[in-house]
């Protein structure tokens, strides 16, 4: 998703250090400067905060993430199962629907188990509810305020969480949470007109339950978030309704704490110059095409703006494997080293081996400024994902 602006903690990452390329450096000194924000939010507000394994799962860093966090979200069977392994803490689940094999697995790893409607809970309640887990149903508040549809989980015709028409009061017996999910990076006002679109459709059934989940995409660790606004809000929700807030962001744990070191492998021309780096637009940052968003890359600047312009491509065949148009200031030459910024989120965990190429490896930079390679792709990893 949308990069954001360079910061001292990536950096503090020197690329000529990667112990590879293509390489995703995560630099662990700023990941624990995000963390500590986001346990000032936990402590402040009396809330809990879960890393959603969707945005960021590179399990390397879950020992320091472990140290702040209460626990981890899950999407499927094995998200939960690496929560539960390698992070430890409260595991949750969400799904827009569950198999009864799915959930069933699932319940080996989860807290709790929330359900996209009243007739999955009707049909897997009773196995989640007998296995332990505390059971929740997503709500949708229909406040709108994800400009791109893509990531708008209020857009007209959402699949995900149940509208205020389509609630079932009578079904209530057994929940014990609600959730909401309707932000993707936006800040605490955002969240403070979410959360009254909220109340006015759900809140009459909250003093019923034990936990409210305000899902993610708060931005919390972003340059000029309004913690105090955040803090406010779940505290005062808190006092209206007694119940255990959660939040579970991805973003915010991972935005500002990561690059994407890639090499040029050749220059050639075709209207204009074009560089074709060891990385791929596709396959291994596939929210640039996506959202669509232009990473920042070091010393770059937009085209023209500097004395040579090129157009970054990536390695797959697919003619639209395109980064964009970037300018430097001199002239790009095979073994460049070029760093793209923000690339921790939505990234490693988006992958492909589209045309069989190998993903980039995963270092850490640890605050001594030392850095160590967790690991490179081999071909079975290739192979692996096929049969
Ligand atoms: C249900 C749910 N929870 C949490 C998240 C994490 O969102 P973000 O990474 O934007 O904070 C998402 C993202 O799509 C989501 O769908």
């Amino acid at each position: 998703m949308s990069s954001t602006r360079p910061d001292k903690g990536m950096l503090a990452i020197d690329p000529d250090k990667a112990p590879d390329s293509p390489c995703w450096v995560i630099d662990l000194p700023a990941l624990e400067d995000n963390l500590k924000i986001l346990a000032r939010v936990q402590r402040e507000a009396e809330c809990k905060i879960l890393l959603a394994l969707k945005g960021f799962a590179t399990w390397s860093t879950f020992p320091l993430i472990a140290k702040y966090l209460t626990g981890a979200t899950a999407s499927a069977p094995h998200e939960a199962q690496l929560a539960r392994e390698k992070l430890g803490g409260e595991v949750h689940c969400y799904a827009p629907a569950y198999t009864e094999s799915d959930l069933r697995e699932c319940l080996k790893y989860s807290d709790h188990i929330v359900f996209n409607s009243f007739t999955q809970w009707q049909k897997l309640g009773p196995i989640a509810r007998a296995a332990g887990a505390s059971c929740g149903i997503r709500v949708n508040p229909e406040q709108r305020e994800v400009a791109v549809e893509l990531y708008d989980p209020s857009a007209p015709f959402s699949r995900l969480g149940v509208t205020e028409a389509q609630f079932r009061p009578e079904l209530l017996e057994g929940l014990e949470g609600l959730h909401f999910h309707a932000l993707c990076e936006l800040g605490a006002d955002s969240l403070e007109r979410v959360l009254a679109a909220f109340e006015r459709r759900f809140g009459k059934y909250v003093p019923q339950l034990k936990w409210v989940n305000f899902g993610g995409g708060h931005h919390i660790t972003r340059p000029g978030y309004d913690l105090d606004l955040l803090v406010r809000l779940v505290r005062t929700f808190k006092q209206r309704h007694d119940v255990e807030v959660y939040l579970e962001p991805g973003e915010a744990i991972a935005i500002r704490t990561g690059v994407l070191v890639a090499t040029v492998l050749d220059v050639v021309h075709n209207g204009m110059p074009l560089a074709i780096l060891d990385t791929s637009a596709t396959a291994h940052m596939p929210d640039t095409l996506e959202m669509p968003y232009r990473p920042e890359i070091v010393g770059a600047g937009e085209p023209g703006e500097k004395a040579h312009t090129y157009r970054l491509g990536g390695l797959t065949c697919l003619a639209g494997d395109v980064i964009g148009d970037y300018s430097f200031d001199r002239p790009l030459e095979a073994g460049d080293r070029i760093v793209l910024l923000d690339m921790s989120h939505y990234t490693m965990v988006k992958t492909s081996n589209f045309n069989g190429v190998r993903l980039p490896s995963i270092a850490l930079r640890n605050a001594d400024d030392s850095y160590r390679l967790v690991k490179r792709f081999g071909y079975e990893s290739y192979r692996d994902r096929l049969g």
